[in-house]
């Protein structure tokens, strides 16, 4: 039977790679915390190892087999990694270069997912071979993790993925959770009307996951969906779905945020097949009516 961890194991995307994991293999999650509560909601026969990227990996996974590794596991707020760009190294990019050095010193594959916030936002549509330029410093640490993991191996995949959408299942607030709460509550909704990004669907994103990790290919893959939305439009399909809401939804400009600068169209597009297909996911649009479930 093959074997993986998954960094991260609580968060948003582990939770949907949890759910659509394929039956032949068996999971191992690292947390920094292990929270009786998830263990509960997930498997309590599911093996959990604590994993902080702030103290020494290698020392942390010594006693660890696995095939391979889906790091998932990062400081993933815009406005956080602003405010504390040290921290957001020592995690995104110190604690990735650990993890990748010792996949190289144990032979495993490893899978990272970053981000199409690694591009400046001003040529889109971004394919695999366009070279990134972030501008803020979420995006310059995951490009420098991507880098680690390039300079560590050979046998890696990077998925960059777009905005990625669905209910959260646990502990996690996603941007769909987020409109719907202020629906209920009553309250307005700013949306910004000028950041275009290809979101996905959680749940499609997760199972494209597994399909590249358990392929032979390696390097670079972007993740997307097939259409190209601001937050605003999504925040109208939202509404529109739910039937209500609607008279709250405020247009801003994603200048008017001041904690961050924000690349405005990081649309991706891609180049890469795997097993001779491309992975393109369908459009939020499309699926609205799955994501708000
Ligand atoms: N969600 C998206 O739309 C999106 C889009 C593009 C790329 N990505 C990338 O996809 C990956 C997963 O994103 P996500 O949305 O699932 O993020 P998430 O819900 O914030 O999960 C991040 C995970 O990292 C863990 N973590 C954070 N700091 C840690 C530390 N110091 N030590 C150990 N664990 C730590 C968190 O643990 P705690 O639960 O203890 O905080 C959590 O389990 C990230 O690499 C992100 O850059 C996400």
């Amino acid at each position: 039977m093959y074997r993986v961890l998954i960094t991260g194991i609580n968060g948003y995307i582990s939770q949907y790679l949890y759910l659509t994991r394929p039956n032949h293999l068996e999971i191992e999650g690292a947390s920094r915390q292990i929270d009786p509560a998830f263990i509960e909601y997930i498997n309590p026969q599911i093996k959990l190892h604590t994993l902080s990227l702030e103290d020494d990996i290698q020392l942390q996974l010594k006693n660890i087999k696995t095939d391979f590794i889906i790091h998932t596991a990062a400081m993933a707020n815009l406005s956080e990694c602003q405010k504390n760009p040290e921290q957001a190294r020592q995690i995104n990019v110190k604690a990735t270069k650990s993890i990748a050095k010792w996949c190289a010193q144990t032979g495993t594959r490893m899978i990272y997912l970053s981000t199409d916030i690694v591009f400046d936002g001003e040529h889109a549509p971004y394919s695999e071979d366009i070279i990134p330029k972030p501008v803020n410093v979420y995006g310059k640490t995951k490009l420098q993790g991507e880098q680690a993991v390039q300079n560590s191996m050979g046998n890696f995949a990077i998925i960059r993925i777009a905005l990625t959408l669905g209910r959260a299942k646990f502990n996690r607030i996603n941007f769909i959770d987020w409109v719907m709460v202020k629906i209920k509550k009553g309250e307005e909704i700013p949306l910004f009307t000028d950041e275009y990004r290809t979101a996905s669907a959680v749940k499609h994103l997760a199972q494209n996951i597994w399909t590249i990790a358990l392929s032979d290919e390696t390097g670079v893959f972007h993740q997307f969906g097939a259409s190209r939305l601001s937050r605003y439009d999504i925040g109208n399909l939202i509404c529109k779905e739910l039937n209500s809401g609607m008279d709250l939804i405020r247009p801003v400009k994603a200048a008017d945020m001041q904690d961050c600068p924000r690349p405005l169209d990081v649309s991706l597009t891609t180049h890469r097949t795997v097993d001779g297909k491309k992975l393109i996911l369908p459009g939020i649009d499309e699926v609205i009516k799955e994501v708000v479930q």
